[in-house]
């Protein structure tokens, strides 16, 4: 079995972090969104891992390397355009030869990994006469932004639809999917999407519709930038929540950590409480300050007389002197600091579709 994961797409729901940085990239407690799905294929026993890259092929290159890191054997496939998931399948035939394989979307988080999946499908498939492609479905409130699937009474998948107006279901295809060699003639024969792309979910269809056999698992505990940063706060949070405590960088006798704290090597807390579970990047200085539950800050971050709690602070980012922050992701490099206290005016430098929130 192999995997193809996708790491190009623009990002546009997650301005303005991804004007700058792969949407694929965007750390959740300091790691970035596709290292845990690259792990997850690892940890489901796959070495041979295709990733499809786009504009920001570099960016992922740079990141991810040759994957001996991470015990996995990458070839990086180039897409001109984003023409869509097919698209990916398709530039990706040659590679994919007849083996079965996983297709992981690499913007996606998926808690608790994919073993339990893949290892069903392979006893399935080994048994002969198993499903030609299997799918992960998770509730949604809005189905409307993805892919919505129709299943019979037991887990069989009918009918799917990409972004409908009128969902049949608030099951939603979360970027996992198995498939056996059989979805490569469905592809060849995909026609452009409404949208312009070459969709998986038509290809599915495809299979469906020549009788053959889909089937699906609902699972829980699932994001996708779906363009709130609410939400990626949200799942910071929970991947904090388990992260083993440990101190490899300073912490000075006048500083407090308590709970699940993690203070990366290079790291230092001076003269500072530190409430877990928070995460302080390698090289970051906190410094005579409150760092509160659910924060990561990023490596090459300075935290100094200030106070902020549930947050993700991006690399290289300072905060100094401003009170309390809360709530609030801060992209790379970027510098908070008080406003003068009679300001004649706010002197700003924002970038594209950036939030601020300014007191009058
Ligand atoms: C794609 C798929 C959609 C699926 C979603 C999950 O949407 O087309 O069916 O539900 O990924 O991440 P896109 O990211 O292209 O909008």
């Amino acid at each position: 079995m192999k995997a193809l994961v996708l790491a190009g797409g623009a990002g546009s729901r997650l301005r303005p972090i991804t004007h700058t940085s792969a949407k694929q990239l965007v750390p959740v407690a300091n790691k970035p969104v596709l290292f845990y799905g690259l792990e997850a294929i690892r940890d489901a026993g796959i070495r041979e891992v295709g990733i499809v890259v786009g504009d920001t092929a570099a960016e992922i290159q740079r990141a991810v390397g040759d994957g001996e890191a991470f015990g996995l054997e990458i070839t990086y496939l180039r897409q001109d355009a984003p023409r869509g998931l097919a698209h990916a399948v398709l530039i990706a035939r040659e590679f994919l030869g007849d083996d079965d394989f996983v297709m992981y979307l690499g913007d996606n988080f998926i808690v608790g990994g994919i073993s339990e999946l893949v290892d069903h499908f392979r006893e399935e498939r080994a048994a002969g006469g198993g499903p030609r492609a299997q799918i992960m479905l998770t509730r949604v409130s809005d189905p409307r932004s993805f892919g919505v699937a129709e299943l019979d009474g037991t887990g069989r998948v009918v009918g799917l639809e990409e972004k409908p107006d009128h969902p049949k279901s608030d099951l939603a295809l979360v970027g996992v999917y198995l498939f056996s060699p059989a979805v490569h003639e469905g592809v060849a024969r995909l026609k452009p999407s409404w949208r312009n792309e070459l969709e998986i979910t038509d290809a599915i269809q495809w299979l469906i519709d020549q009788g053959h056999r889909v089937d699906s698992t609902v699972i829980s505990g699932y994001w996708k930038d779906t363009g709130n940063v609410t939400d990626m706060l949200e799942v910071n949070r929970l991947v904090l929540e388990s992260v083993e405590p440990s101190v490899e960088g300073e912490v000075d006798g006048a500083s407090e950590l308590i709970g699940r704290v993690v203070v990366e090597a290079g790291a230092r807390v001076v003269g500072s409480r530190v409430v877990g579970p928070v995460i302080v990047g390698a090289g970051t200085l906190v410094r005579d300050s409150y760092v509160g539950p659910f924060t990561s800050i990023d490596r090459d971050c300075a935290i100094v007389d200030s106070e902020i709690e549930y947050s993700i602070v991006l690399r290289g980012a300072s905060i100094d002197g401003v009170g309390r922050i809360e709530v609030s992701l801060i992209g790379r490099e970027a510098q908070v600091t008080p406003a003068p206290r009679v300001p004649k005016a706010h002197r700003l430098v924002l970038g594209d579709h950036s939030a601020v929130q300014i007191s009058k």
